[in-house]
């Protein structure tokens, strides 16, 4: 097990606090689809799948949908949302350092706020592109938290915050803690 933090205590609020607001599911999920053209035929990967705000709606357009999360209770809140829907989508515990599918199994994978998570984040990477076909979509989106642009221009008040809250912590010698990748480091690694 790599992720050190667990989603476990907010999988009952993750929805209310994460969710989107009324509408922009449906562009998020439209322009994934856009993006990707995908076919009846085409089969999506998502590591931290979570409670499947970016997969159910692709499932309930009836694409095939696999997911992999640590967290059993976010899980749960995902296949509630399912309940008496058609769909082709399969979530499962796991690990996203050691997945348990096929090399070059799927067309397209996604990760959204994610890697900032994972410590072992180049595994995870590298398990992405183990089961990902070669020539197969990998649609990347960073979590905020460690993310290069979450500077004082870009938001103030969260700026401002992780300043007061780093300064606290310096003052007992603990350094702010540093779970997974920033987004330029996944970055960088993609592009090597
Ligand atoms: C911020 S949530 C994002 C969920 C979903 N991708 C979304 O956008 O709504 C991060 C998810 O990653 C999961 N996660 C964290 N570390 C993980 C790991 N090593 N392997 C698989 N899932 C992990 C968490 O349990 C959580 O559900």
């Amino acid at each position: 097990m790599t992720s050190t933090i667990s989603f476990d205590r907010v999988s009952d609020i993750y929805d209310a606090t994460r969710g989107f607001p009324p509408g922009v599911s449906e562009q998020v999920t439209d322009f994934i689809l856009n993006l990707v053209s995908p076919t009846a035929e085409t089969k999506f990967y998502e590591t931290g799948i979570g409670t499947g705000r970016i997969a159910v709606p692709i499932a309930r357009r009836g694409y095939s949908y696999t997911g992999v999360d640590v967290s059993e209770k976010m899980l749960a809140e995902l296949h509630q949302k399912l309940e008496g829907v058609s769909h082709r989508l399969t979530a499962i515990k796991g690990d996203a350092t050691a997945l348990p599918f096929d090399d070059n199994f799927f067309d397209v994978a996604l990760t959204v706020h994610v890697f900032h998570l994972i410590s072992a984040w180049k595994q995870a990477l590298a398990e992405i592109r183990r089961v990902l076909k070669p020539d197969g979509i990998l649609l990347y989106t960073h979590g905020q938290a460690t993310s290069v642009s979450a500077d004082e221009d870009v938001n103030s008040q969260r700026w401002e915050f992780t300043e007061r809250w780093r300064a606290i912590l310096d003052g007992y010698n603990q350094p702010l803690p540093r779970y997974g990748a920033t987004e330029e480091e996944v970055l960088t690694e993609l592009q090597a």
